[in-house]
C-alpha cells in the first residue's frame, strides 16, 4: 500500500487539519507526533528510505528503536492535507534513543518539529506510565487557554479547578487535572524536562503565554481532550468578560457527587 493510504497516516492528517480549522495553528504554530505501532511500520515498510542519523539533543532510551510520524519544523498545519509528504516526516530512533533518521517525507528538506525534545520526552513518560497505550502528543496554540495565562495564577490547582467549573463533563474528561509550565524558552531540553515531569501526572500541560500540550491513546481522544480544555477556557474567557465574579457555579460538593456517579477519582487538592 502507498504510505498515504495507511490508516495511521490518514488519522494523523485528519487531526492536523481539524486543528487548523479550529484556528489553533497560525503560520507554523503547533506540532503533532504519533508513536507508530510495529505492525503499522510493517504496513509501510516498502515506502521507507532511511536518511542520515542526526542527534535528537536529548536521550530517550525508553523509546529506542521506535518510529514516529511528526510534523516538520516551520511547516504549516493548513498545508498538511494538501502536501503531507512535504509537511510531515516519519523518523526512526536508534538503539540508544539519542539519534534519529528521517525514513519518509519532508521531501523538500527540513527537519522534524523544533519541539521534538518535548514530544519525545512526553512520549517516553506516557509510554512508561500507561504501560504503552499512549501514542499521541499534540501541541497547539489554543487562543483562550493562552489568554487565561495572563490573568489566572499559574498554578495547577487554579487552572484545573477553573476549567472543571466551566463545563460539567470536564472533570470526567480530564479527572487528573492540568499542569502549568511557567513561561520558558520553547524548543529546548529545559522546557521538555519541565513538561514531561507534569505529564507523569496529567494528560494536559499548559505553556504560559504560548499554548498547550495534550497526550492520549489515539487521535480522537487526544484531539477531543485539547478541544474540551480549550472550549472550557473559552467559556471562562466569556464569563470573565461579562463580570469578574460568578453568581453561581459547580461546588466542591457537586464535584464529589459527580465523581461518585461517573466513577472517576477527583484529587481532593483541586476541591478546595
Ligand atoms: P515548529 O514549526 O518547529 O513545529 O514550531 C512551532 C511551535 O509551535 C513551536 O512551539
Ligand atoms: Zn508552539
Amino acid at each position: 500500500m502507498g504510505f498515504l493510504d495507511a490508516g495511521f497516516v490518514q488519522g494523523f492528517i485528519r487531526m492536523a487539519n481539524d486543528g487548523w480549522e479550529q484556528g489553533w495553528h497560525e503560520r507554523n504554530g503547533g506540532n503533532l507526533s504519533y508513536r507508530v505501532r510495529p505492525e503499522e511500520v510493517e504496513e509501510v515498510r516498502e515506502c521507507l528510505a532511511p536518511g542520515e542519523w542526526q542527534p535528537v539533543g536529548i536521550s530517550v532510551p525508553g523509546l529506542a528503536g521506535e518510529y514516529f510520524l511528526v510534523t516538520g519544523s516551520g511547516k504549516y498545519f493548513r498545508n498538511v492535507i494538501l502536501k503531507p509528504e512535504d509537511s510531515l516526516g516519519m523518523i526512526e530512533l536508534d538503539g540508544a534513543g539519542e539519534n534519529y533518521r528521517i525514513v519518509w517525507g519532508l521531501v523538500s528538506g527540513g527537519r522534524p518539529t523544533s519541539e521534538l525534545p518535548s514530544h519525545l520526552m512526553n512520549h517516553e513518560v506516557k509510554k512508561e506510565v500507561s504501560g504503552g497505550t499512549y501514542r499521541v502528543i499534540y501541541h497547539a496554540h489554543t487562543t483562550n487557554v493562552i489568554a487565561l495565562t495572563f490573568v489566572l495564577p499559574l498554578k495547577d490547582e487554579v487552572f484545573t479547578r477553573e476549567l472543571w467549573e466551566m463545563a460539567t463533563e470536564c472533570p470526567v474528561v480530564f479527572p487528573d487535572g492540568v499542569g502549568v509550565v511557567p513561561w520558558m524558552v520553547p524548543g529546548g531540553r529545559e522546557i521538555a524536562v519541565a513538561t514531561s515531569r507534569l505529564m507523569r501526572q496529567y494528560d494536559v500541560a499548559i505553556w504560559a503565554h504560548h499554548g498547550m500540550f495534550a497526550a492520549g491513546e489515539d487521535f480522537d481522544l487526544t484531539f477531543g481532550l485539547m478541544h474540551t480544555v480549550e472550549k472550557s477556557a473559552e467559556i471562562l474567557v466569556k464569563t470573565l468578560s461579562m463580570r469578574p465574579d460568578k453568581l453561581q457555579t459547580i461546588t466542591p460538593e457537586n464535584f464529589r457527587d459527580l465523581a461518585r456517579d461517573f466513577h472517576v477519582t477527583l484529587p481532593e487538592r483541586f476541591l478546595y
